[in-house]
Protein backbone atom coordinates (compact mmCIF):
# COMPACT_ATOMS: atom_id res chain seq x y z
CA UNK A 1 0.00 0.00 0.00
CA UNK A 2 1.14 3.76 -0.69
CA UNK A 3 0.61 5.26 2.71
CA UNK A 4 0.64 8.95 1.43
CA UNK A 5 -2.26 7.73 -1.05
CA UNK A 6 -3.96 6.02 1.60
CA UNK A 7 -3.81 8.96 4.17
CA UNK A 8 -5.02 11.34 1.24
CA UNK A 9 -7.81 9.29 -0.13
CA UNK A 10 -9.49 7.75 3.12
CA UNK A 11 -12.99 8.73 3.46
CA UNK A 12 -15.25 8.35 6.39
CA UNK A 13 -17.68 5.04 5.16
CA UNK A 14 -21.16 5.13 6.91
CA UNK A 15 -23.34 2.95 4.49
CA UNK A 16 -22.14 -0.72 4.24
CA UNK A 17 -22.97 -3.67 2.07
CA UNK A 18 -24.25 -6.60 3.61
CA UNK A 19 -21.52 -8.60 3.18
CA UNK A 20 -19.92 -9.88 6.03
CA UNK A 21 -16.35 -9.59 6.40
CA UNK A 22 -13.62 -12.56 6.05
CA UNK A 23 -12.30 -13.75 9.74
CA UNK A 24 -8.84 -12.83 8.35
CA UNK A 25 -9.53 -9.67 7.46
CA UNK A 26 -10.86 -8.90 10.80
CA UNK A 27 -7.82 -10.36 12.51
CA UNK A 28 -5.49 -8.29 10.22
CA UNK A 29 -7.28 -5.29 11.12
CA UNK A 30 -7.57 -5.80 14.89
CA UNK A 31 -3.74 -6.97 14.99
CA UNK A 32 -2.92 -3.56 13.04
CA UNK A 33 -4.57 -1.63 16.32
CA UNK A 34 -2.46 -3.65 18.14
CA UNK A 35 0.53 -2.76 16.73
CA UNK A 36 -0.16 0.82 17.42
CA UNK A 37 2.51 3.27 19.41
CA UNK A 38 1.28 4.74 22.56
CA UNK A 39 2.45 6.74 25.86
CA UNK A 40 5.55 4.44 27.51
CA UNK A 41 4.07 1.32 25.58
CA UNK A 42 1.37 1.12 27.78
CA UNK A 43 -1.10 -0.01 25.07
CA UNK A 44 -4.03 1.61 27.44
CA UNK A 45 -6.82 -0.82 25.43
CA UNK A 46 -8.90 -3.40 24.92
CA UNK A 47 -10.79 -4.46 21.54
CA UNK A 48 -14.22 -5.89 21.35
CA UNK A 49 -15.08 -7.53 17.84
CA UNK A 50 -19.28 -7.32 17.46
CA UNK A 51 -20.59 -8.87 14.70
CA UNK A 52 -24.08 -10.01 16.07
CA UNK A 53 -26.64 -7.77 14.49
CA UNK A 54 -28.71 -7.62 17.55
CA UNK A 55 -26.13 -6.08 19.55
CA UNK A 56 -24.89 -3.69 16.75
CA UNK A 57 -28.36 -1.84 16.88
CA UNK A 58 -28.12 -1.83 20.28
CA UNK A 59 -24.99 0.01 19.89
CA UNK A 60 -26.03 2.42 17.52
CA UNK A 61 -28.30 3.73 19.76
CA UNK A 62 -25.57 4.62 22.61
CA UNK A 63 -24.69 7.77 20.39
CA UNK A 64 -26.31 10.46 18.73
CA UNK A 65 -24.33 10.19 15.28
CA UNK A 66 -23.64 6.32 15.87
CA UNK A 67 -26.71 5.09 13.91
CA UNK A 68 -24.01 3.38 11.47
CA UNK A 69 -22.97 0.68 13.77
CA UNK A 70 -25.86 -0.67 13.18
CA UNK A 71 -25.78 -1.13 9.62
CA UNK A 72 -22.49 -2.38 9.49
CA UNK A 73 -21.65 -6.31 8.94
CA UNK A 74 -19.02 -5.71 12.47
CA UNK A 75 -17.66 -3.17 14.86
CA UNK A 76 -14.60 -2.86 16.95
CA UNK A 77 -15.55 -1.22 20.03
CA UNK A 78 -11.98 0.07 21.81
CA UNK A 79 -12.17 -0.05 25.80
CA UNK A 80 -9.70 2.02 27.79
CA UNK A 81 -9.10 2.59 31.22
CA UNK A 82 -10.89 6.21 32.66
CA UNK A 83 -9.12 8.79 30.26
CA UNK A 84 -9.64 11.30 33.63
CA UNK A 85 -6.36 9.10 35.12
CA UNK A 86 -3.86 10.64 32.13
CA UNK A 87 -4.62 12.93 28.71
CA UNK A 88 -2.85 10.27 26.78
CA UNK A 89 -5.24 7.55 26.93
CA UNK A 90 -7.55 8.78 24.77
CA UNK A 91 -4.50 9.89 22.71
CA UNK A 92 -2.97 6.43 22.19
CA UNK A 93 -6.68 4.90 21.35
CA UNK A 94 -7.38 7.26 18.99
CA UNK A 95 -4.06 5.93 16.87
CA UNK A 96 -5.02 2.83 17.50
CA UNK A 97 -8.24 3.40 16.04
CA UNK A 98 -6.55 5.21 13.17
CA UNK A 99 -3.88 2.37 12.45
CA UNK A 100 -6.80 -0.43 12.13
CA UNK A 101 -8.84 2.15 10.02
CA UNK A 102 -5.53 2.50 7.31
CA UNK A 103 -5.10 -1.48 7.22
CA UNK A 104 -9.16 -1.82 6.76
CA UNK A 105 -8.43 0.44 3.88
CA UNK A 106 -5.88 -1.54 2.17
CA UNK A 107 -8.39 -4.20 2.64
CA UNK A 108 -11.29 -2.29 0.66
CA UNK A 109 -13.07 -2.04 3.79
CA UNK A 110 -14.72 0.98 5.04
CA UNK A 111 -14.91 2.38 8.74
CA UNK A 112 -16.16 5.33 10.33
CA UNK A 113 -16.21 5.96 14.13
CA UNK A 114 -19.17 6.45 16.32
CA UNK A 115 -18.77 8.55 19.23
CA UNK A 116 -20.92 6.40 22.62
CA UNK A 117 -22.19 8.82 25.19
CA UNK A 118 -24.22 6.58 26.86
CA UNK A 119 -21.08 4.71 29.10
CA UNK A 120 -23.00 2.53 31.78
CA UNK A 121 -24.89 1.40 28.93
CA UNK A 122 -21.94 0.30 26.58
CA UNK A 123 -20.82 -1.37 29.86
CA UNK A 124 -23.75 -3.64 30.06
CA UNK A 125 -24.06 -4.46 26.50
CA UNK A 126 -20.68 -5.74 26.41
CA UNK A 127 -19.68 -6.57 30.09
CA UNK A 128 -16.56 -5.61 30.63
CA UNK A 129 -15.27 -4.14 33.96
CA UNK A 130 -16.45 -0.93 35.97
CA UNK A 131 -12.83 0.36 35.80
CA UNK A 132 -12.82 0.21 31.53
CA UNK A 133 -14.58 2.63 29.19
CA UNK A 134 -16.05 2.71 26.08
CA UNK A 135 -15.84 5.76 24.67
CA UNK A 136 -15.61 5.26 20.34
CA UNK A 137 -16.71 2.28 18.22
CA UNK A 138 -15.60 1.63 14.78
CA UNK A 139 -17.92 0.26 12.12
CA UNK A 140 -16.12 -1.61 9.90
CA UNK A 141 -17.69 -2.79 6.50
CA UNK A 142 -16.95 -2.92 2.22
CA UNK A 143 -18.75 -0.09 1.43
CA UNK A 144 -22.31 0.22 -0.31
CA UNK A 145 -20.70 2.07 -2.77
CA UNK A 146 -17.49 0.77 -3.78
CA UNK A 147 -16.09 4.30 -4.71
CA UNK A 148 -17.27 5.76 -1.66
CA UNK A 149 -14.01 3.81 -0.26
CA UNK A 150 -11.78 6.87 -1.63
CA UNK A 151 -13.72 9.00 -2.96
CA UNK A 152 -12.60 12.70 -3.63
CA UNK A 153 -11.87 14.77 -0.55
CA UNK A 154 -14.81 17.57 -0.83
CA UNK A 155 -13.59 20.73 -1.72
CA UNK A 156 -12.71 22.75 1.69
CA UNK A 157 -13.43 19.39 3.19
CA UNK A 158 -9.99 19.87 5.25
CA UNK A 159 -8.35 23.31 6.35
CA UNK A 160 -6.34 24.73 4.08
CA UNK A 161 -2.06 24.57 4.59
CA UNK A 162 -2.44 28.13 5.18
CA UNK A 163 -5.07 28.06 8.43
CA UNK A 164 -3.01 25.41 9.90
CA UNK A 165 0.75 25.35 9.26
CA UNK A 166 3.36 27.46 11.09
CA UNK A 167 7.03 28.46 10.23
CA UNK A 168 9.52 28.49 13.72
CA UNK A 169 6.57 30.69 15.94
CA UNK A 170 2.90 31.16 15.33
CA UNK A 171 1.69 32.88 12.89
CA UNK A 172 4.69 33.33 11.09
CA UNK A 173 4.29 32.00 7.33
CA UNK A 174 7.18 30.48 5.21
C1 LIG B 1 -12.87 11.03 17.87
C2 LIG B 1 -13.81 10.90 16.68
C3 LIG B 1 -15.15 10.69 16.93
C4 LIG B 1 -16.04 10.55 15.85
N1 LIG B 1 -17.36 10.29 16.12
C5 LIG B 1 -18.20 10.11 15.09
C6 LIG B 1 -19.58 9.80 15.33
O1 LIG B 1 -20.05 9.70 16.48
N2 LIG B 1 -20.37 9.60 14.26
C7 LIG B 1 -19.91 9.71 12.96
O2 LIG B 1 -20.69 9.50 12.05
N3 LIG B 1 -18.62 10.02 12.70
C8 LIG B 1 -17.76 10.22 13.74
N4 LIG B 1 -16.44 10.49 13.47
C9 LIG B 1 -15.97 10.55 12.08
C10 LIG B 1 -15.72 11.98 11.60
O3 LIG B 1 -16.94 12.65 11.44
C11 LIG B 1 -14.92 11.93 10.29
O4 LIG B 1 -13.69 11.32 10.56
C12 LIG B 1 -14.69 13.32 9.72
O5 LIG B 1 -15.91 13.93 9.38
C13 LIG B 1 -13.80 13.29 8.48
O6 LIG B 1 -14.41 12.47 7.50
P1 LIG B 1 -13.69 12.27 6.09
O7 LIG B 1 -12.35 11.64 6.34
O8 LIG B 1 -14.59 11.36 5.28
O9 LIG B 1 -13.52 13.63 5.44
C14 LIG B 1 -15.55 10.64 14.52
C15 LIG B 1 -14.18 10.85 14.29
C16 LIG B 1 -13.32 10.97 15.35
C17 LIG B 1 -11.85 11.16 15.07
Amino acid sequence: MNVAEAIRTKRAIRRFAATPLPEAVLERILRAGRRAQSSKNTQPWQFILVRDAERLRALARLGPYADHLAGAPAAIILITPDPKQRWSILFDAGQAAAYMQLAAWEEGVGSCLATIYALDEARDLLGFPPDWVAHVGLSLGYPAEAAELSRAPRSGGRKSTDDLFHNEQWGQKA
